[in-house]
């Protein structure tokens, strides 16, 4: 296993990090995967993963002493921090694990890093995935946020993430630490828990459950397949210039209710859900829930040569079947305790 470039994945057992992990071991990379196994991270994700490039560590990345002791035996070259605390909703009901984890977790990371950095003269970089919600609601402008833009975060969730983007740039700028900033949109694909929109939109139709929307459902966000997300990660560990931070878009926006519509006609097209009736309810919307997002992406492209390679028709048309074929996915997630609406007490 010498030559086999290795790389830790944080919280590799949840919806992009699984998809990194099996993206990773497809390029051969050996993979060792930190995760505190919270609600949103599933097994099932990761199962029929029988391979000796891959090892999962159950730790939270606030473990200093682990992370370190990890850093040391495996002597990565790359850290891509995806563990975080990831629902909009849960930070309107309870900020502090997003606290913890999003912001004194990275703090962690970085901190470990640097001494590992300084004890070791090793060569290590951090790709840290961060989101488009840090530049907050674009409203209804046409205008798409480019790297450049001020950061206006509107939920525990986004200021989480933005408070992390923040001191990383501090640590890139006062201790020339090799870190590169990923600002994602929405994904969407395998793996993903059912309390986002999509899985939600699925699960609730294959359950005969009526499929709530937040006000006129005329939100806007960015879709991106996962896929295409974990390609970009990858082309900025090995091409990316340290100390940069990078938008990864498809520049392809829908309003909520035409992208449930989309689900509902896919899965309509299934035999066995032709003449499914399916109800919408319009439900109160989210404290302070941003418009539209939308972003820039022309740097990625530029530089890296990057492309979404995934339309969103066929993404999604996969992304149904998907879940149509991995009903036991859905099974292993208790809907009393997960997916009951959070985030309308404040
Ligand atoms: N899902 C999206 O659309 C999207 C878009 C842009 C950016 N992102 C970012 O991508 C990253 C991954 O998002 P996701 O949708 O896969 O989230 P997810 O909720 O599906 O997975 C998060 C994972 O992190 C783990 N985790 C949480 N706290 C931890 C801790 N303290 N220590 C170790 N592990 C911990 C969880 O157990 C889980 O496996 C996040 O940083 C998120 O902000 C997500």
């Amino acid at each position: 296993m010498k030559n086999i470039k290795k790389v830790i994945i944080t919280g590799g057992c949840g919806f992009i990090g699984s998809n990194l992990v099996k993206y990773l071991l497809k390029r051969n990379y050996f993979v060792i995967n930190v995760d505190k196994l919270s609600y949103s991270a599933n097994l099932y994700n990761l199962k029929d993963l029988n391979n000796k490039r891959y090892i999962l560590y159950k730790a939270d990345i606030n473990n200093q002493n682990l992370f370190l002791k990890i850093l040391k035996k495996y002597n990565p070259s790359i850290v891509f921090n995806l563990a975080a605390e990831t629902h909009v909703d849960r930070s309107i009901d309870s900020p502090k694990p997003f606290i913890h984890t999003n912001i004194n977790g990275v703090f962690n990371i970085l901190e470990s890093i640097r001494f590992y950095k300084k004890n070791t003269q090793k060569k290590i970089k951090l790709i840290h995935v961060s989101t488009d919600e840090v530049y907050g609601d674009l409203n209804k402008s046409k205008k798409r946020a480019k790297e450049n833009f001020p950061y206006k975060p509107s939920s525990p969730y986004a200021a989480s993430k933005a408070s992390a983007d923040h001191l990383i740039k501090s640590y890139i700028r006062t201790y020339n630490f090799p870190a590169i900033i990923s600002n994602c949109s929405n994904n969407y694909g395998p793996n993903q828990f059912p309390e986002k929109l999509i899985p939600k939109i699925i699960f609730n139709i294959l359950n005969n459950k009526p499929i709530p929307i937040y006000a006129k459902g005329l939100n806007s966000r960015e879709w991106i397949h996962v896929e295409d997300h974990c390609r970009a990660l990858l082309l900025l560990a090995s091409r990316g210039k340290i100390g940069q931070n990078y938008n990864i878009g498809s520049n392809n926006n829908l309003t909520n209710i035409k992208l449930t519509k989309l689900i509902i006609k896919k899965i309509k097209e299934k035999k066995e859900y032709m003449g499914k009736k399916v109800k919408i309810i319009y439900v109160k919307d989210r404290p302070g829930h941003d418009f539209r997002y939308a972003i820039n992406s022309n740097k990625i492209r530029n530089a890296l040569k990057w492309r979404p390679l995934i339309g969103l028709n066929k993404g999604i048309s996969e992304t149904v079947d998907w879940y149509i074929n991995n009903i036991e996915y859905f099974k292993s997630i208790s809907y009393k305790k997960n997916l009951l609406r959070l985030g309308t007490k404040i």
